[in-house]
């Protein structure tokens, strides 16, 4: 196997893994949560989603979050933007990173930002240059890429149109999402071949959910085909509002154990990811969703 020598993790606890909760999470605790994430050695910790409370109502506090955390410098704090109003608010909050979002299934699109995919790239395509014009970093995420909720089965030729034009735009990497969790590995590695046609595997990351339990199974095969940028959401918290039945993501604490059995440096310590994960929890009254933090908590490991 040839593997990467390092892995840059993405954590999406706060953002992706908050933004289903249906009870009100206090915006100390967020802060809270991401203040230890940022102590963890994650190399980045998106934070909130600039978006309409309608839609999402747990993001509502966006604006807040921002101006609470304590922001490192070795840390990146992306944050999600839909349309012009979220970046403007994402840039008043003092963003210095932004994560576009779109679909690479067209019902899916609809639910989540109410356009087509066309449409949605026109408006990443608006808040991209804006960013770039304000120097602001630019990550883009594509949901749906291994099936969707509504339409099942997904071109893979359409992830990989998406995928260039989000490059076109100025993203530095796109992540790969894979919204419901219907992944397997052989289905991963054919993905990415395709994809790496339009737009080299430095620039793209893999993100999971692991609704059907394949999630470190696929960041294995993902690995293998030299991707070397992994998101995870911390106690496996999460999932869409706009994919019902998607469990979380999978489990950063899962995904850096898997790493470190593998000797691939990630600059993450797992003791304190798990402290964040159990905090987090606690704090939201859930369960761990992560193997790792369970079997540490029954001492069997
Ligand atoms: P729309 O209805 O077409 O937009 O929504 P609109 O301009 O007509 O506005 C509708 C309402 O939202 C109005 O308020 C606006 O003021 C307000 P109302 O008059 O109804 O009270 N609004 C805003 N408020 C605050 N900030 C804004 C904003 N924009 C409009 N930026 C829109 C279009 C995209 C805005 C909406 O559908 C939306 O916000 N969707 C959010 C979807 C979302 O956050 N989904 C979850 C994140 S994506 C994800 O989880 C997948 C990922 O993890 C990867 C994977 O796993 O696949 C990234
Ligand atoms: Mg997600």
């Amino acid at each position: 196997m040839r593997l990467p020598r390092q892995v840059r993790m993405v954590e999406v606890g706060a953002r992706d893994g908050l933004q289903n909760e249906p009870l009100a999470v206090a915006t100390s605790d967020k802060i809270a949560f991401i203040d230890r994430l940022s102590r963890t050695g994650l190399p980045v910790v998106e934070v909130t989603s600039f978006v309409s409370p309608r839609a999402v109502p747990q993001m509502q506090d966006a604006a807040e979050v921002m101006a609470g955390i304590t922001r490192r410098p070795q840390v990146a704090y992306p944050v999600l933007v839909p349309n012009r109003r979220g970046f403007e608010a994402a840039l008043s909050a003092g963003a210095a990173e932004i994560a576009l979002f779109t679909a690479a299934s067209e019902t899916f699109a609809q639910r989540n930002t109410n356009c087509s995919i066309a449409g949605s790239l026109e408006r990443c395509a608006e808040i991209a240059a804006l960013a770039r014009a304000r120097g602001v970093r630019i990550r883009g995420y594509i949901s749906c890429v291994a099936g969707c909720p509504y339409e099942g089965a997904v071109d893979v030729g359409t992830v990989a149109r998406v995928a260039a034009r989000l490059t076109e735009f100025g993203c530095y990497e796109i992540s790969l999402g894979d919204t419901i969790g219907v992944a397997t590995p052989g289905q991963v590695q054919g993905l990415l071949s395709v994809v790496a046609e339009k737009v080299p595997i430095p620039r793209l990351a893999v993100h999971f959910h692991d609704t059907y339990g394949q999630a470190l199974a696929n960041i294995l095969a993902a690995l293998e085909e030299g991707i070397a940028v992994v998101d995870s959401s911390v106690a496996g918290l999460g999932g869409c509002p706009f994919a019902p039945g998607a469990s979380g993501n999978v489990a950063s604490e899962d995904v850096l154990y898997m790493l470190n059995g593998l000797g691939i440096d990630t600059g993450v310590d797992l003791d304190l990811l798990v402290e964040a994960g159990g905090f987090i929890c606690e704090r939201i009254k859930r369960e761990t969703g992560s193997k790792v933090a369970r079997a540490r908590a029954a001492r069997c490991g």
